[in-house]
């Protein structure tokens, strides 16, 4: 009876913003759901939503600062209709909450990646008072909650929630608190359940997925485990890290075919000093070797990494070590970072080095070097056929279709009418850029 109270009374409209990683995505789309069990409903755009949520990252300055610069833009909406309420989430939020109490002193709510089931309650105080809540918690995955998807043919999973490792320069584990693997059933019905609304690809998540375990179910288990789900074409997993990239998970990939040959793989640095200074946990030669096994077992494999240009310490020298490691991994992609340093973190305290010019200059020739080498390959693929999950319309339009390789390479095709999203084509390569496949239906 309570529920029905007041039927005349609109459901109060939530606009979600997400910034950040892929992790970020998914949580939003958690937070949807949680939303919508308490009755909110989603508003199409910030100007005619009743709560604006934006879920932030803390990774890099830059990230944040992207933030606080859109906070403004939403003060000026707050300010013309004060009954608005502004709440700021995720990991920026668990990072410098102080200082955002300070600068924005207008936000009505302040909530960390560990306090999305207790949004609704928040959001309630937040009527009255400022409510912050950046409880970690070690135990909390959200296994009961299945994430409102977005739709499309892909689906963002998470599989492991925070990070054990604490990378000298990383924010995330301060942020994200101890790692904890979401239980197998939990992970497997939400697939189930994505399977049957038409999602053909997932991406199970974690920051260090492959380091997944759950009483006995280990990565390569759960590998297992999603490929059984009926409907369920693809799988992909981000971001393994190396010293997790067990035997299991290899055989995992290598033997079970909806596992796609496709793995994003962060080395850092080419430098074992730098390595060392970062605290990553392996070495050059150990990478490599790691490299060696995977394209042994899995020959089609594309391999993609992260790169940090001017960490504490880094010399010309290690530089150049990290740019013959691009060159003779030949490496698909690279996602590539200007070293930012993130209070809290162990690398805080040593101070920035690196000139912001020398950054800078090294940036881009990591840039243009992986530029050169993934055009290269591209190049080296023309004629070749692939299987492409078709995804929609391509960016550019022109009545051409979209989708990802196994590889996870875009191709870009033109197409009959009757061609639609979630369909897998062979396609064969006709030209290539860097980014894009150009080619033509077999
Ligand atoms: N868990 C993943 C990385 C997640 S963060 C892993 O361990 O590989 C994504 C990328 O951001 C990292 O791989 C790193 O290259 C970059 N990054 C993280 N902290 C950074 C910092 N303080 N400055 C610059 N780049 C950073
Ligand atoms: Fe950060 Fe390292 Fe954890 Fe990745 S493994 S999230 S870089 S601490
Ligand atoms: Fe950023 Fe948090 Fe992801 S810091 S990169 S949104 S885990």
């Amino acid at each position: 009876m309570n529920q029905s109270a007041q039927p005349e009374a609109a459901a109060p409209r939530v606009f979600i913003e997400t910034y950040g990683c892929q992790m970020n995505v998914a949580d939003s789309e958690l937070i949807g759901a949680v939303l919508r069990r308490a009755g909110y409903a989603a508003a199409v755009s910030p100007e005619e939503a009743d709560v604006i949520l934006l879920n932030t990252c803390a990774i890099r300055e830059h990230a944040g600062d992207r933030v606080l610069g859109r906070l403004g833009d939403l003060a000026r909406l707050k300010h013309a209709r004060p009954e608005l309420r502004l709440g700021l989430l995720g990991c920026m939020a668990q990072h410098n909450r102080a200082a955002l109490v300070e600068k924005a002193p207008w936000l009505d709510l302040i909530a960390g990646p560990d306090s999305y089931r207790r949004l609704p309650e928040l959001l309630g105080r937040a009527r009255f008072d400022p409510a912050v809540d950046v409880r970690l918690d070690r135990a909390e995955t959200y296994a009961d909650i299945a994430p409102e998807h977005e739709g499309g043919v892909r689906a963002f999973v998470t599989a492991m929630r925070g990070c054990d490792r604490f990378c000298a320069f990383c924010v995330v584990p301060y942020v994200r608190g101890r790692e904890r693997s979401v239980p197998p059933e939990a992970i497997v019905a939400d697939i189930r359940g994505l399977a049957a609304r038409g999602v053909k690809e997932v991406v199970l998540l974690g920051q260090t997925v492959n380091a997944y375990r759950r009483g006995e179910t280990d990565f390569g288990r759960l590998l297992r485990l999603v490929a059984a789900v009926d409907g369920l074409e693809r799988i992909r997993f981000t971001s393994p890290h190396p010293c997790d990239m067990s035997d299991s998970v290899i055989e995992a990939m290598a033997t079970e075919p909806k596992v796609q040959p496709w793995l994003h793989l962060p080395v850092q640095s080419g430098s074992d000093r730098v390595l060392a200074a970062m605290e990553r946990g392996y070495t050059v030669e150990e990478y490599l070797g790691l490299v060696e096994r995977l394209r042994a077992a899995i020959p089609a494999l594309a391999l993609s990494t992260d790169i940090i240009v001017g960490f504490h310490g880094e010399e010309e020298s290690d530089f150049r070590a990290t740019l013959e490691l691009m060159a003779a991994l030949r490496y698909d992609s690279a996602f590539s970072f200007k070293y930012s340093p993130r209070e809290h973190t162990r690398a805080f305290k040593l101070g920035d080095t690196v000139s912001e010019e020398d950054k800078g200059r090294r940036l881009a020739e990591v840039i243009a070097r992986q530029e050169r080498i993934s055009l290269e390959r591209n190049r080296g693929l023309m004629g070749e056929r692939f299987a492409v999950l078709v995804e929609g319309p391509a960016r550019r339009g022109n009545g051409m279709l979209a989708g990802k390789t196994p590889q996870f390479k875009t191709a870009v095709f033109g197409a009959a009418d009757s061609i639609k999203p979630g369909a897998i084509v062979t396609v064969r390569v006709q030209s290539a850029t860097a980014h894009t496949l150009h080619c033509a239906l077999v």
